[in-house]
């Protein structure tokens, strides 16, 4: 299928007519076990821990979306990067992006230090800083580029070089971008996550991860994984995330636009400060993102000053939902502080440069006219 565009891959990777019926869309299929032919043959499946029909089709599709070797639907983005993390073993250092989400954040601090795995946050949008981090026991960098909420770049080419020269591999979460804005491997990385729930679903009507890797080792170790500790996405789970891949060109076209017009809109008003989206010129690595991206997506945050003022905007929104996610439909703003970054300490939260005004926004596919004057009514009230 490489040979097609991506609307076409989105809509027909992996989502042929199911062989004994014909029927256009991908069956459920239900069952956790599968007949088998004889002793030690079976039609392909034998137990839906290590494979489900409806799962690989979807993982057909995010490996052709991805332009990787192979795809691994896991049961939300944090089971994906619970997964690429045991590609890691006790005395490996690990890099990883400073601006991160939180729950990557809570996952590294809370629960894979204690396994003898040395994480060090590293500001990844300067590469030279990712090279003097490398040590002997380095093993993996982790990369979120686009950052959340501040919208940091991290150069994944120039990561990649370094990185490879070393023989260290590079992963990168590319949730915000959506495998459309955005292609990772093709820019020398070796592993793409992705957080289903935001674009790739695009409905705000399920949890799910992915890990797409670029080599026959990453799927040997990805699939044992999935079956060694059996995070894996529901063959209903996968079957709305496939139907969402369907309209996601459709729907990230709406997105992009909206996201432009509420950023312009959003940037010469005076209560809105420091704000970030890798679109304006005024972005200090606007010209990575023209480099590296395929547009400049919809997610975008600024500071209002306060928690105060923070809290005064997200009570008095109307399109938009005080909620945290992204990558729906709908319009979300969030307060940073005290929903994706509430289990980063107040500490760190000033060194990651997380303020208590910081609000980040999910634009969605709405009339763009209607959030602009959601918007001001809600800054009117700051
Ligand atoms: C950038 C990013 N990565 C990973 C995750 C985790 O994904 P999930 O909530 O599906 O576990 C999120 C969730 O918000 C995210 O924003």
């Amino acid at each position: 299928m490489s040979q097609y565009r991506y609307s076409t891959l989105a809509v027909h990777a992996g989502q042929h007519p199911d062989p004994l019926t014909g029927a256009v869309n991908v069956p459920l299929y239900l069952s956790s076990t599968f007949e088998l032919t004889g002793v030690g043959t079976d039609r392909g499946w034998d137990y839906s821990r290590a494979g489900n029909p409806t799962r690989d089709r979807l993982e057909t599709a995010l490996a052709a979306l991805e332009g990787g070797h192979s795809g691994h639907a896991f049961t939300s983005g944090m089971a994906a990067i619970s997964g690429l993390v045991t590609m890691l073993r006790a005395g490996d250092h690990l890099i990883c992006s400073r601006d991160v989400y939180g729950g990557t954040a809570r996952l590294f601090n809370q629960i894979v230090c204690h396994y003898g795995i040395e994480i060090e946050y590293v500001d990844t949008a300067n590469v030279d800083a990712v090279a003097a981090a490398i040590k002997p026991n380095t093993k993996l960098i982790h990369v979120e580029t686009p950052s959340n909420p501040l919208m940091v770049l991290s150069d994944i080419a120039a990561i990649s070089e370094v990185a490879h020269a070393k023989g260290i591999e590079v992963s990168v979460d590319n949730t915000f971008m959506s495998p459309m804005l955005q292609s990772p491997l093709a820019l020398g990385a070796d592993i793409v996550m992705h957080s289903t729930t935001k674009y790739l679903n695009g409905h705000s009507d399920g949890i799910g991860g992915a890990l797409i890797g670029s080599t026959p080792e990453h799927k040997e170790r990805f699939c044992l994984v999935q079956k060694a500790a059996g995070g894996i996405m529901s063959p209903f789970e996968c079957f709305l995330v496939l139907r969402g891949i369907k309209t996601m060109p459709l729907r990230i076209k709406q997105h992009e636009e909206n996201g432009r017009a509420v950023a312009e809109y959003l940037s010469t008003h005076p209560k809105v400060n420091l704000l970030a989206y890798p679109g304006l010129k005024s972005h200090p690595q606007h010209d990575l993102a023209v480099k590296q991206q395929k547009g400049f997506g919809s997610m975008m945050s600024c500071d209002l000053g306060s928690r105060e003022a923070a809290a005064r905007f997200l009570g008095a929104i109307k399109i938009f939902l005080n909620a945290e996610s992204l990558g729906g439909v709908e319009s979300l703003a969030s307060h940073s502080a005290t929903t994706t970054h509430g289990s980063v300490s107040a500490e760190e939260r000033v060194l990651m440069g997380i303020s208590e005004g910081r609000v980040r926004l999910s634009i969605g596919i709405e009339d763009k006219e209607d959030l602009i004057e959601d918007l001001e009514q809600a800054l009117a009230a700051v």
